[in-house]
């Protein structure tokens, strides 16, 4: 019998103690590979032994339930897991990207919140989609964005799960009402801000030297007082594909601008949200169609303009018109959010789509090598072609686990 295809989940440890995140997530893709036919096992670059070509890797043993470490050779998938950290282990990590990107990747770094604003404004598609969005430069970049409209947020470009955020109300009387996230994700109370102090507020904002987005704000309050958003996974299929796995609601916790799970927020399936929210079924069905046909173009566009993809999380707000505005596209997805709305048939797929894609391309591969492929070599996973991500010199992703 032929050796199984292999999968590297190349992911990044938290800390010096090697601590990892979603290791139980790991585990349960290696049972579901398993039964596939795909063999998966879990590395960071720091287990790579540079001279040799192996790694040290996390396997995990399902019938003991365990890990353990083995010496393998690298694997003929890899599957991208790593989150932006600020440490010289993501150094490490851009470097891997460079010297191996010759390798198959599953999916390849996006960019950070503005890049991928400015990709996507440039597609008609989109344009309805998209709330207005510049870079901040200035405090006035927030008053201009605040003449048009009443709503607007304030983004690290390269934030994730809900920190940093500020929004800025406008009220009738002229000043303004500031409330926020701090960038430990603590919820920074509302208060009033007459409109001469704005400037010196945003200004002391940014403590770390990020930079960030300003973003027209969507009207999401729930009659509860309670902000919410919809998580949607688009995920390439075992054929291939581009398919909408799921999409579920997120509900804030009291007293927060931001839904996410992390920061206290709570799971709901969408059509009970959709229900309270805007009423009749066939808008709901309609208004599904639009956010799925817009999950469906925005990864492809992004795979055709970055390279290889094998997933992406879209945050989403539908405003109370029902129109779909596009919040923010998260490259490293957590899955969780499925569980937590009750749907746990959809957490599975979103656990086997990775990994049945992975088989796929595989076989493509093995096709294009002999000749035989339907697709062109080059659409067959951009392992034939490393492109220009790795050679950026600035952090060329955002992860975003929520
Ligand atoms: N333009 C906006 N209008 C209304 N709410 C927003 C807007 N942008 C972000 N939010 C809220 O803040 C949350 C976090 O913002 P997001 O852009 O997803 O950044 P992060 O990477 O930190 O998750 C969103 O899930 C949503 O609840
Ligand atoms: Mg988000």
């Amino acid at each position: 019998m032929a050796a199984q295809p292999t999968l590297g989940i190349l992911t990044l440890y938290l800390n010096d103690r090697k601590t990892l995140e979603e290791k139980p997530v790991y585990a349960k893709m290696t049972a579901i590979g398993r039964k596939l036919g795909l063999s998966v096992f879990v590395f960071t670059p720091d287990d790579v032994d540079e001279s040799d070509d192996r790694i040290h890797a996390m396997f995990y043993d399902s019938a003991a339930r365990t890990w353990e470490r083995r010496w393998v050779r690298f694997p003929q998938l890899i599957y991208d897991r790593c989150r932006i950290q600020r440490s010289s282990r993501f150094d490490r990590l851009l470097a891997f990207r460079r010297k191996y990107g010759h390798l198959t990747f599953l999916n390849r770094p996006l960019r950070n919140k503005w890049t991928i604003y400015r990709t996507l404004s440039k597609v008609p598609a989109f344009e309805s989609h998209l709330p207005a969005t510049r870079i901040f430069e200035a405090p006035q970049d927030v008053q201009t964005m605040l003449r048009k409209h009443s709503l607007v947020y304030v983004k690290p470009i390269n934030g994730t799960g809900g920190r940093g955020i500020l929004r800025v109300e406008r009220m009738k009387d002229g000043s303004y009402a500031v409330q926020g996230r701090d960038h430990s994700r603590r919820i920074v109370s509302p208060r009033r801000v007459p409109k001469d102090q704005l400037p010196a507020v945003l200004r002391s904002w940014d403590k770390r030297g990020d930079r960030y987005i300003v973003q027209q704000g969507l009207h999401i309050r729930l009659p509860s007082g309670r902000v919410h958003d919809y998580r949607m996974l688009v995920q390439k299929n075992g054929e291939g594909e581009w398919t909408v796995t799921g999409c579920a609601g997120r509900v804030g916790p009291p007293r927060s601008i931001t839904s996410n799970l992390h920061g206290g927020g709570r799971a709901v399936p969408m059509s009970t949200l959709l229900r309270e929210w805007i009423g009749g079924e066939e808008r709901i069905s309609q208004i599904r169609r639009t956010a799925e046909t817009l999950g469906v173009g925005v990864a492809r566009h992004l795979e055709r303009t970055y390279g290889a993809l094998c997933e992406l999380a879209l945050d989403l707000a539908i405003d109370r018109d029902g129109r779909v505005w596009l919040l923010e596209v998260n490259p490293k997805p957590a899955r969780e959010v499925f569980i937590q709305a009750g749907e746990r048939d959809v957490y599975r797929t979103a656990l086997s789509r990775p990994l049945e894609y992975a088989l796929w391309l595989h076989r493509q591969r093995r096709l294009a090598r002999t000749g035989k492929s339907r697709m062109p070599a080059a659409s067959a996973g951009a392992g034939f072609a490393a492109r220009s991500p790795l050679s950026g010199s600035a952090p060329a992703e955002f992860g975003a686990a929520d």
